[in-house]
């Protein structure tokens, strides 16, 4: 891994099937930097059970998202790509965070009222402490940047506000990281209710596409997405549903909006939905393609996860060690 390069952290839960959203929102993105930035993108499994999770599904999705990263182009060889799980650096400096993070701060989550309005019969500790092992994530490995979307930014802003804090006390242990706002990436909205973002934990199936649809699935709830009383396509504000499906169209064929306006002028909604619906099966259909063999090669995937592991472990090693030193564990005698 190249010194020079700058250092980027993210990291998605296993908590359910991977949207276009998430791909042309994140995914997709990741896998352009994969040359420029050392980095990591780490399973977030330990986050996943501050709800509660069925094990065999949370196995297999974890698994799944791993093989997705994969057959989107994230090459293992050059990003640490990994289970955070098989890491347990992250639960011991998630521990010492948690003694450097305020109580008033986790109130002011907004995910996490959010989360206890959904989950009212299980307000857990570790939900409320998800954002002190969230900073453990990011300062484990001295990250200087992290791609993530708004809902996060005020996580990552208490990630920043306890290194400081750390900093402060021991002298610079942690880089300070910062949100990379990406140029390219795309805010794919809920297909049905286009005021939201699409969300992998949607209870409604017809607002979310998976990256594992099925063409003929894909068109059906192209067909269901909601439009508006005009018959005009065209991106504005007041128009959400088309707006989302010209956002979608001009991310998967690369157009610019302007082109896509023009494109589609002079025809119905009906004919629109169907074009945006063939272009997502046209980009999704060569990925799927890709996971089907990769989840055939046991091998690979095994030797993907071992390695990934070993990587996370080695740097993660290094921060936590100097953080025990500053804290004042005793040296271990070996
Ligand atoms: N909290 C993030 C989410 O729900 C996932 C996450 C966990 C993460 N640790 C991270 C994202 C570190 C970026 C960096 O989407």
């Amino acid at each position: 891994m190249a010194e020079d390069k700058k250092r980027i952290f993210s990291g998605m839960q296993p908590s359910g099937l991977i949207t276009l959203g998430n791909y042309l929102g994140a995914l997709n993105n990741w896998t352009k930097l994969q040359d420029d930035y050392d980095c990591l993108y780490c399973i977030v499994d330990m986050h996943a059970i501050t709800v509660r999770q069925d094990p065999a599904k949370l196995r297999k999705q974890s698994r799944d998202l791993l093989t997705q990263y994969l057959a989107v182009g994230l090459d293992p060889e050059k990003n640490t790509i990994y289970y955070q799980s098989h890491v347990s650096q992250h639960a011991e400096l998630g521990w010492i965070l948690n003694c450097f993070t305020y109580m008033g701060e986790l109130n002011r989550m907004t995910q996490f009222k959010d989360k206890c309005a959904k989950h009212a019969d299980n307000i857990n500790a570790g939900l409320y402490t998800y954002p002190s092992l969230m900073a453990a994530d990011i300062l484990l490995y001295q990250a200087d940047l992290v791609p993530v979307g708004e809902d996060q930014r005020q996580h990552l802003e208490l990630t920043r506000d306890i290194a400081q804090r750390f900093n402060g006390v021991y002298g610079d242990v942690f880089t300070v990281p910062e949100g990379y706002i990406s140029k390219v990436g795309a805010k794919i909205m809920a297909l049905q209710e286009p005021e939201r973002k699409m969300s992998k934990s949607d209870e409604n199936k017809n607002n979310t596409i998976l990256l594992m649809d099925e063409p003929a699935v894909i068109m059906n709830k192209m067909k269901r997405a909601m439009t508006d009383s005009e018959n005009e396509v065209r991106f504005a504000p007041e128009k959400p549903g088309i707006s989302n499906l010209l956002g979608i169209y001009c991310a998967v064929t690369d157009t610019k909006m302007a082109d896509a306006e023009r494109e589609f002028a002079n025809v119905g909604y009906g004919t629109f939905k169907t074009a945006v619906g063939e272009a997502v099966v046209a980009q999704l259909e060569p990925i799927q393609k890709r996971v089907h063999e990769i989840e055939a090669d046991k091998a690979y995937l095994d030797a993907v996860i071992k390695n990934g592991a070993e990587k996370a472990n080695y740097i993660a090693t290094r921060t936590l060690s100097k953080v025990q030193k500053k804290v004042g564990f005793p040296p271990r005698i070996r």
